[in-house]
């Protein structure tokens, strides 16, 4: 009988985080990996928001535990933004600052679900919100979008799905493996279901906001009715290059808000007023760097497309969002290199990992296991390098 709780055996380690940590073990012994597992932009955080940080370091006013939901004229500056430019008309009372996207998550699902109540994930899915919906007692229904319908959930299976225990329905756009975008059209089917049950809640994950390849951008609590319906859930790492910062934020009806503030000031009270500062200079200070690293995203987007595209037998479609592909691998399953046999996406990874040296992400941590996850949010020099790699390992595979 395991000491530990049920609820961290309800649990795995997260699979992207235990990848990087056996790319960064084999790096330790010399090995030349090249890691495209982490979701996490190479580039530097801007100047002008490092700036921001040693002049509030320096100004000797930030060292006290800020207020437990971020400064006010941060969670200002951002229910601004969502005012402004996302046609969304937060105040502050709706704005929670938390330890990245992550907690503002957690926060958002330990406010609003009880044991027994069900989540309905959009697969494939990011790898924390499994845990997430179960770490507050509450169980997912994961329903699993097909490569061919370029992952997406149609409005009847989600309806289908929908029990009188239903609490929520979580996904992200831009998403986080597949790199799929709802379109307005598609959000507002799922906003007209979500109007004839009024007790379900959508927590919409737009982390990836800026890194948007298409023309449109929608923020699901702009959608009518949809205002008292949504925990917007947002977060400076990924577009503002700043995930060691550890920013994040939900936006939400006051009640949810407040339910988050009680829940984060027992947990993490406030997280890092240095960080928090940074962030404020990150949202007030223009799109200008940010559009440049998403230039440079969309490039090497491009380039893994073609790389991708000259590996025979894998099936992949252009991302219209954030940095990753998810390519469908599993023609390649029941080969073999030497003795060692390939069944899944978990025993591709390792191979992945041990022979060609290229860790990336199994899919099945997303909830699809015939696809594995690559981050091109790495150097085109890497990536032509991890790309040449992978076909090779991929061509030694054999038939027994
Ligand atoms: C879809 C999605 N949501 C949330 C997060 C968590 O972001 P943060 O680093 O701000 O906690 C991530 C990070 O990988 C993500 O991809």
């Amino acid at each position: 009988m395991s000491r530990l709780s049920r609820r961290v055996l309800s649990i795995d380690r997260s699979a992207t985080s235990e990848m990087s940590a056996k790319a960064s073990a084999l790096k330790s012994e010399g090995i030349d990996v090249i890691s495209l597992s982490q979701g996490e932009p190479d580039f530097k955080t801007p100047d002008y928001i490092r700036e921001a940080a040693k002049f509030a370091i320096d100004s000797g006013r930030y060292f006290s535990y800020p207020p437990t939901g971020g400064y006010l004229d941060l969670r200002e500056a951002i229910a601004n933004k969502y005012a402004k430019e996302n046609n969304v008309p937060y105040k502050i009372e709706n704005v929670v600052v938390s330890n990245g996207a992550k907690q503002a998550l957690s926060n958002a699902m330990l406010t609003v679900l009880n044991a027994g109540d069900e989540v309905i994930i959009l697969a494939p899915f990011w790898v924390s919100y499994l845990a997430q919906v179960r770490l507050a007692d509450a169980s997912p229904v994961v329903l699993n979008g097909k490569a061919e319908d370029g992952f997406k959930v149609s409005i009847e299976r989600i309806e289908q799905a929908i029990s009188k225990r239903t609490k929520a329905i979580v996904f992200s756009s831009p998403c986080n493996p597949t790199g799929l975008v709802y379109s307005k059209k598609e959000l507002e089917a799922l906003a007209e279901l979500i109007l004839h049950y009024p007790d379900l809640l959508v927590i919409a994950d737009e982390i990836y906001e800026h890194i948007n390849y298409t023309d449109e951008r929608i923020s699901f609590a702009s959608l009518p009715g949809m205002f008292d319906r949504t925990i917007t859930i947002n977060g400076f790492g990924k577009c503002y290059s700043m995930t060691g910062w550890r920013v994040g934020y939900l936006a939400a009806p006051k009640w949810i808000a407040e339910g988050a503030i009680r829940i984060q000031s027992h947990l993490t009270s406030a997280n890092c007023s240095i960080a928090q500062r940074a962030a404020l200079s990150a949202i007030t200070g223009g799109l200008d760097s940010v559009n440049e690293m998403v230039n440079e995203y969309r490039e090497r987007r491009d380039l893994v497309y073609s790389l991708l595209k000259e590996i025979p037998n894998i099936k992949i479609d252009l991302p219209k969002g954030a940095f990753y592909f998810f390519p469908d691998i599993s023609h390649y399953y029941g080969l073999q290199y030497r003795e060692r046999q390939i069944n899944n996406s978990i025993d591709m990874c390792a191979y992945l990992l041990e022979v060609a040296h290229v860790a990336v992400v199994p899919g099945r941590a997303f909830g699809d296991d015939t696809c594995l996850r690559i981050s091109y949010a790495a150097s085109k020099s890497d990536l032509h390098e991890a790309l040449r790699r992978l076909k090779g390992a991929l061509g030694d595979l054999r038939g027994s």
